[in-house]
């Protein structure tokens, strides 16, 4: 079996099985495309001071969705590059896209950024996937079924004392709006933790908080498609995922705290 069908092996709804394998055909379609692109020149543009949108973000956002109507025809798509910031939560059956999260990384060739996809009902995440073209690594949730790093189970670290911590966060597109709620945040955690990082592609860093690579994940002002699948990944994987003060977490909120669940109230004390 190749990972795609042993992550679906592993699923136990026939539904959510079929969801899964179209958005992991869709991711490794669009992280195909970025991957071919990495080492061309690039057709900039600028959708804020410090935001930027590439030909890489456009073409992996219409192969995908061409890729999930084809495997999964008739459900609603809610997609970065064609959606406004911000968007309200949908009812019923929504895909939610990250074409490309980590357009910064990709445009100055730093290899760390991901295709993300969920899809959710009535704001319940049913499937995640985030594909890491360069490192060609395939990370797929299913709910209640578990989460997997190329077919592989994967589980959050179980570390208890902020000390042994590795965290990441990252600094939202309007920094310039709110740098002392940033570098509050990064004054109180910094001297708790082992070291923080902060590589560039929210949807990764929620990957990579799922496998263990990291125990914890903040920041504020993300949109749906940065946080929709890690969101479910990291649960399934057994971690904790909530707004800064533990409440309930959605994507349609700006902010998110993601743990290996041991350290969660450690980190609501410090962020909430
Ligand atoms: C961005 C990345 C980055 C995060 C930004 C996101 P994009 O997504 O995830 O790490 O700090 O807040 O908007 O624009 O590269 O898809
Ligand atoms: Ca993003
Ligand atoms: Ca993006």
């Amino acid at each position: 079996m190749n990972r795609i069908e042993t992550a679906v092996s592993y699923c136990k709804y026939d539904e959510q099985a079929t969801y899964l394998e179209a958005a992991c055909r869709a991711a490794l379609v669009g992280g195909s495309i970025i991957h071919k692109l990495y080492n061309t020149p690039h057709t900039i543009e600028m959708k804020g001071a410090i935001n930027l949108v590439t030909e890489a973000d456009v073409a992996s956002e219409s192969a995908i969705i061409a890729s999930l109507n084809e495997d999964a025809p008739g459900i609603d798509i809610m997609a970065e590059e064609s959606s406004k910031d911000n968007p309200k939560a949908p009812t019923g059956t929504v895909w939610v896209i990250d074409p490309l999260d980590g357009t910064t990384n990709f445009a100055h060739g730093f290899p760390f950024f991901a295709v993300s996809i969920a899809l959710l009902r009535d704001g319940v995440p049913l499937v995640g996937v985030i594909y890491c073209p360069m490192q060609d690594e395939l990370f797929a949730a299913c709910r209640d079924s578990g989460a997997w790093l190329n077919g592989e189970p994967i589980r959050t670290t179980d570390t208890r004392f902020l000390i042994e911590a590795l965290v990441a966060t990252g600094f939202p597109y309007d920094i310039h709006t709110n740098l002392d709620a940033v570098l509050g945040q990064m004054r109180t955690v910094l001297p708790k933790v082992r070291d923080i990082r902060r590589a560039g592609a929210a949807a990764v860093d929620l990957a990579y908080v799922a496998c263990g690579r990291l125990d914890g994940f903040w920041e504020m002002d993300l949109q749906p498609w940065d946080t929709a699948a890690g969101w479910l990944l990291v649960t399934e994987a057994g971690g904790m995922v909530s707004d800064f003060a533990g409440q309930e977490y959605s994507p349609f909120i700006p902010e998110i705290l993601a743990t290996n669940r041991e350290l969660h109230s450690l980190l609501t004390d410090l962020l909430g």
